[in-house]
Parts: structure tokens; sequence; C-alpha cells
């Protein structure tokens, strides 16, 4: 019989593997919450002109990526490739505007691309994000760089590299694009097929293209800074005034423009050189006119997202592992119920507990703890439960005690 595995792009998470995605989500949404942020759960799949509009018809995720498929009620329907889009729409429809000025939401889970599955790059994949909506201070968009940069840190990451640029808003994307239209069009044979569309579609897109051909013709193209009006470089300034104050050190990248069209203004990376072409690990910045193509509101925001696979894989076995604290071995079927009730007892007063549901003689069971990386033992024979008592073994001092459950609660808990 053929044996049906996990589809190309996907990947199961389970022991240790497992254990790293919680550890990374738990100090994620710690450190989320420190900040003033609550939990937002937003559908994994929405229809698809929400991502149509919102992520951008000329990019990559919504002309090549996109899991689109039809519904039985024949609704186009995609799953999300990325958080920012619902989290915005979920904002919209209940009108949260209306009950506060700002809003500050985490969210984690799984993303949906088809990209060619590499190392670090998956088709199913999760990211843990971000968003901030209703404010406009640039002080905002540092403060939100270093919570994630100081994330990564608590995590033990180091060697990051913080890439930041200004995209602009609406005006100067205008005059950048004139400019760079001037730049492109001469060259627009020698650049590749998708380049050519993406002249036409929206050219920004072609500085993001990752043909080595394309990277080099464009190596001189005139940056987006250029393009900045005095209160957008201001902007900018002042971001980069707060990452200094809050000890984040950055690099600019004039042809940084990030995949997703929604970005205006501040736009960064959190980038590593240790996993090789899938560097990034945290993207993202400020979208000041999403809301207006999404909802007709004039709504500032900003916002990250980064991906839990990619920081998994540069923890290594930097993280705390969750093993039982006590291995409960009953000798013989006369003690099962009584272990069995010691067992419940112990783990409803919050202790791991693991009693195995066999009767197994002394040595499988001592195994078993061994295996486990247990250092307690808990042995209940049929003398201990005559005498309501039990036997604690301590493999780490090798002490052995008899005492009761009352005292062994006292002693572990
Ligand atoms: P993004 O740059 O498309 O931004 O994705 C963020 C992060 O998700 C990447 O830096 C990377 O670590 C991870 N990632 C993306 N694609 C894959 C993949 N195929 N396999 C594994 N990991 C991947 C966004 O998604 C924006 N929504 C971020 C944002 C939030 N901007 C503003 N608010």
């Amino acid at each position: 019989m053929k044996l049906i595995k996990a589809v190309r792009g996907t990947r199961d998470l389970f022991g240790e593997d497992g254990q790293k995605y919680n550890y990374i989500v738990n100090a994620a949404h710690e450190q989320f919450e420190n900040y003033g942020y609550t939990m937002i759960k937003t559908p994994i799949f929405e229809e698809t002109d929400l991502f149509k509009r919102g992520i951008g018809e000329g990019t990559d995720v919504v002309e090549k990526e996109m899991y689109t498929f039809s519904d039985r009620g024949e609704r186009s329907i995609t799953l999300r490739p990325e958080g920012t889009a619902s989290v915005v729409r979920c904002y919209l429809e209940h009108k949260i505007y209306a009950q506060e000025d700002v809003s500050r939401f985490y969210y984690s889970g799984s993303m949906f691309r088809y990209e060619r599955p590499q190392a670090g790059r998956q088709r199913e994949f999760n990211q843990i994000g971000v968003e901030v909506l209703g404010e406009s201070s640039p002080i905002l968009d540092a403060e939100v760089i270093a919570m994630g940069y100081n994330l990564l840190e608590k995590l033990g990451i180091t060697d990051l590299s913080v890439t930041i640029n200004s995209v602009g808003g609406k005006d100067s994307r205008v005059k950048y694009r004139e400019m760079l239209l001037e730049f492109l069009n001469p060259i627009k044979e020698e650049l590749c097929e998708d380049c050519k569309v993406r002249i036409e579609k929206n050219p920004l897109r072609v500085l993001d293209c990752k043909n080595d051909k394309c990277k080099d013709l464009t190596k001189d193209a005139p940056i987006i800074l250029e393009s900045l009006s005095e209160e957008e470089m201001n902007h900018y300034e002042t971001v980069k005034k707060y990452l200094e104050i809050f000890g984040v050190r950055y690099v600019e990248d004039p042809k940084l423009v990030r995949g997703l069209d929604y970005y205006s203004s501040t736009v960064y990376e959190i980038i590593t050189n240790k996993l090789g072409s899938q560097g990034t690990i945290l993207g993202g910045g400020r979208y000041d006119n999403l809301l207006k193509q999404l909802g007709d509101k004039e709504i500032p925001a900003f916002g990250f997202a980064a991906g839990i696979e990619r920081i998994m894989m540069l923890l290594g076995d930097n993280y705390p592992k969750t093993a039982p604290e006590l291995y409960i071995a009953w000798l013989g079927e006369n003690t099962r119920d009584f272990a069995f009730k010691i067992a419940q007892d112990l783990r409803t007063s919050g202790l791991k507990v693991i009693i195995d549901f066999n009767n197994r003689a002394m040595k499988a069971h001592m195994k078993k703890a061994d295996k486990l990386g247990v250092n307690n033992v808990l042995i209940i024979g049929e003398d201990e439960m005559a005498k309501n008592v039990v036997v604690l073994k301590n493999f780490n001092d090798r002490t052995q005690e008899e005492i009761t459950v009352e005292e062994l609660k006292t002693k572990l808990i």
C-alpha cells in the first residue's frame, strides 16, 4: 500500500521541533503583551479580492503564489499568503477605529505561498506578526522595529542586521515612478520577461527582482529617497534617531522595496547571513494607504511579520526542553488504582507526571524513566500502598525516601 506523505512544501512539527515552535511563539506573545498588544485571530482563508487589492496585482505573491480555489458555493477563496490584509479587513469590518485611537494586535499561524520549496522556504509556513493601526508617529516605527529585534535577541539569535529604507508616500512615489521609468525604459529589452511586465504594471517591483542580470542592470537606478518630500524625509530621520535611542544598530539600503505593494514610508528587514538565500527572518514597515485602499479610511498603520521556521533554524539547541518532572512506577496489579489516583492528584496540583499503563518490572520502569529524562521516580509497591506512603527516588543525588503524598507535594511543587 502506498503511504501518503505530507504535501510538497509542507512540514510536520513534532518532538523537538514542536517544543521549539512553542517556545518561540510563547516568547513572542509575552514580548508583544509587554508592549500592550492583544491577540487577534483571523480566518485562514479569505475572499481572493482582499489579497488582490491589499497586496497588489503586480506582486509575485498575488501573480504566482496564491492558493486560490472556488469553494462549493463558487466563491473565489484564497488561503492567506500573509496576515496584514486580514487584520486590516477585520479592523475595518468591526469598526475598531471607532472604539479606540490606537489598536495593537499580534498573531501567529500558517501562511500559504506557492513558492519553490527549499531550506527555510515552504509552501505552508508560520509567521508571528504584529500590526498597529491608528498611529502615525515615527517613534512607533522605531519602537516596533526594536520590539522585534529585542525578541530575536532574547531568543539568543545573534549576528542580525537591520536594514531600513523609506519608500515614500503616494506623491513621492509618482515622482519616483517617472524617474525610474526614464532609467528602465532604455534597458527594458535586456531585463527578464517578468520585469518587462513589471515595468508596465509597477516599475518599483523591478528593483525587487531576484534575477542576477536584472539586479546588475538596475544597480545604478535612481533611489527613492531622492524623491521624498521634506515631511517624509523628517519622518525617516526621526525613525533613525529613535532606533539609535533604542540601541538598535541598522544599515540603510536605498534599494529595499519589499515584496508587497502596500508599503509607504518606512520599510525594513532583519536579516541573518546564516541561512543563505533565505536570510530574511523578519520584514515589515508602514502601510498608511492600505486602509484607504480597502476601506476608504485615512488611518496610518505599521507592522511586521517573522518566519517561525527560519527562527527555528537559527535557534539550534538553545531552547528549554520540557521533560516530565515525575515518573510513577507502580508494581503489581493491586497498586494500579492507587497509583493512578495519585498521578491525577499530583497533575491537578500542577506537576508534570508520566505514569505507564502497563504493569512492569522495576528495571523496565527505571529504563523508561531514564529515557524520558525524568529525575524523580515515584515507586509504589503493595507495602507502600498498605502504609499509604510512596517511595521517592532521585536520580540526580541518588537518594531514596519514604514519604506521604502530602509531603511529596510540598517537596516537589
Ligand atoms: P513578508 O516579508 O512577505 O512580509 O514575510 C515575512 C517573513 O515571513 C519573511 O521575512 C520570512 O521570514 C517569512 N516567510 C515568507 N515567506 C516564507 C516562506 N515561503 N517560507 C518560510 N518563511 C517565509 C509579510 O508577510 C508582511 N505581512 C509583514 C508585515 C506585517 N508588514 C506589515 N505588517
